[in-house]
């Protein structure tokens, strides 16, 4: 089974970004995680990274149709401003497990708001590139 890692704009730049909000690991750094943690589960990863909101819709409607068991979405500002995401997640039968490296309930106001949150499965935040390792656990187990 196929878990696609899709995430959002700026996130390219993990490790020189915000290092004090977003540690240190880079993006590559993740999806190694991510693909050792997979083959235990006997699951494999698609991690993905664009600053286009269109590609982060493409790729929802694409883990659909190859019938991913999941998908883990770090929309990073997208998050707070995207209803086409939170449109796509609902039309699609893929469960969706939001993920943020830090907590957006303890930053600015404005990162308070979730139009994913309001589609997915469930959000695991705050706890840096270990969010999407738990994620990929919750992932597998659903
Ligand atoms: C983020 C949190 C968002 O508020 C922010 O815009 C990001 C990253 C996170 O992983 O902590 O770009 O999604």
């Amino acid at each position: 089974d196929t878990v696609f890692v899709l995430n959002g704009p700026n996130l390219n730049l993990l490790g020189l970004r915000e290092p004090e909000i977003y540690g240190a690991d880079t993006l590559d750094d993740i999806a190694g995680m991510l693909e050792d943690r997979a083959r235990e589960l006997d699951l494999t990863v698609d991690v993905r990274q664009s600053n286009h909101e269109g590609h982060l819709v493409d790729w929802l409607h694409e883990a659909n149709a190859a019938g991913a068991k999941a998908v883990l979405l770090n929309a990073a500002g997208y998050t707070h401003t995207s209803v086409a995401l939170h449109d796509a997640i609902k039309a699609i039968a893929v469960p969706v497990i939001e993920v943020h490296l830090s907590n957006p309930h303890r930053r600015e106001n404005f990162r308070h708001h979730s139009y994913v949150g309001g589609a997915a499965r469930g959000t695991i935040a705050g706890f840096g590139a270990m969010s999407y390792l738990l994620a990929l656990d919750a992932a597998a187990r659903l």
